[in-house]
């Protein structure tokens, strides 16, 4: 009988490299505890979860990098992104695996971390640059300039984890501004004319302020007229700041160009957003929704390893030289890329007050004859 010829498991896999990778500082592992190999080995897993984030991602926005983008892409960047979403998911109940550290156990070897903490991930920033967050969103971890400096070797050298960022920076647009463009150049009811989207937009708003006075109405007949002024107030602070988003009031300090691109976004949006139904536009609409749950899993990501964290060191200095907790959640509540997606759905209508489109033919897969 003929030997099986071809690759085994254990060497595809590289399992016994994969094995010799928990050794910790002495790289010996006989000396390192059942829970410093937990440690580690759970951020082992992280990081590679995040590599192949980073790949899927890279695959998203390069969809949306192209001009125009081919139709039957937006299935692959929504699969990327479902990917995405289902790993981060995954990753925020690993956190439960940490939590089975007591305090006592982490501090017998924390100590010897000082320095190094996962404010350090590369990787970690790297999925946020390749996504769009604003620099001047940062929130500082121990008062150094930028969260670049805190990658810099002992010597302030440039590091593996520096190169890796750089790198990402040098890559281009990120995906954030790959699908804003993409929306402004989404024809609104047929057509991307300026004249009609702003049209399109002042139809909406409309109907906006008709639905919340109607709740006005609907809600205000059973309260005292105290609590009718304050339910008034703040339905017109709604009217008043969905004008705003739509018309672009936050924008003013942008070039011309770009505050128009913008409005065309935030319309295209509502567009995607309100008439979803619509055969051609149930794809934009799974990428709109995708996008939005895959920032949702990292918030939720950031929250839940604040949680372990204040579960495990309680509301201590973190070993990267942050305020700890207090840090983690700031970063939960700020760092969001997609504001605007997020806005839009504060603006929705429902359907029986949505406005009617007139080109609704254009928007069937086929038209018959
Ligand atoms: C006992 C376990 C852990 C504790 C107590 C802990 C604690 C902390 C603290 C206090 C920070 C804030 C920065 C600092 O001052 O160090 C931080 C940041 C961070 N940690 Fe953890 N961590 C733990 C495990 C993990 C694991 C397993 C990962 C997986 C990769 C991770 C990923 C991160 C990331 C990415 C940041 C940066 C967050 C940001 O700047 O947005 N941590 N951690």
């Amino acid at each position: 009988m003929s030997k099986r010829r071809g690759i085994n498991y254990w060497e595809y896999i590289r399992v016994e490299g994969l094995l010799a990778l928990q050794s910790g500082m002495h790289e010996d592992e006989s000396s390192v505890s059942n829970d410093e190999v937990l440690f580690i080995t759970v951020h082992q897993i992280y990081e590679l979860w995040f590599k192949l984030i980073l790949r899927e991602l890279e695959n998203v926005r390069s969809v949306f990098r192209q001009n125009p983008v081919p139709d039957q892409d937006l299935a692959s960047a929504v699969r990327s992104l479902r990917r995405c979403v289902a790993i981060f998911e995954i990753a925020a109940a690993h956190w439960k695996v940490v939590e089975t550290l007591t305090t006592r156990d982490y501090l017998a070897f924390r100590d010897q971390l000082i320095g190094a903490s996962g404010f350090q991930s590369a990787q970690m920033r790297q999925i946020e640059i390749i996504l769009g967050l604003d620099d001047d969103k940062r929130i500082s971890c121990a008062g150094e300039g930028t969260y670049k400096d805190a990658l810099n070797g002992p010597q302030g050298e440039i590091s593996p984890a520096l190169a890796r960022v750089e790198a990402q920076l040098a890559s281009g647009p990120s995906f954030r501004t790959a699908l804003y463009d993409w929306l402004a150049r989404t024809p609104i009811d047929g057509s991307s004319e300026e004249a009609h989207v702003r049209d399109y937009t002042n139809t909406f708003l409309v109907s906006h302020e008709a639905q919340a006075r109607q709740l006005i109405e609907a809600s205000g007949a059973a309260l005292p007229q105290m609590d009718r002024e304050l339910l008034e107030k703040r339905f017109q602070r709604d009217i008043d700041q969905a004008r705003a988003f739509l018309e672009g009031h936050d924008l003013k300090l942008l070039p011309d160009q770009e505050q128009q691109a913008r409005r065309h976004a935030r319309a295209a949006l509502v567009f995607i957003e309100s008439h979803q139904d619509l055969p051609r536009l149930t794809w934009p609409r799974e990428v709109l929704e995708t996008t939005l749950a895959l920032e949702q899993s990292m918030v939720i990501w950031r929250q839940r390893h604040a949680r372990m964290v204040e579960r495990v060191i309680g509301r201590r200095t973190g070993t990267g030289g942050s305020g700890g907790v207090d840090y983690l959640d700031a970063t939960a509540q700020r760092y969001r890329i997609f504001d605007d997606l997020w806005a839009v759905r504060t603006l929705l209508l429902k359907s029986d007050l949505t406005p009617s489109l007139s080109r609704p033919e254009d928007y069937r897969f086929r038209v018959e004859d």
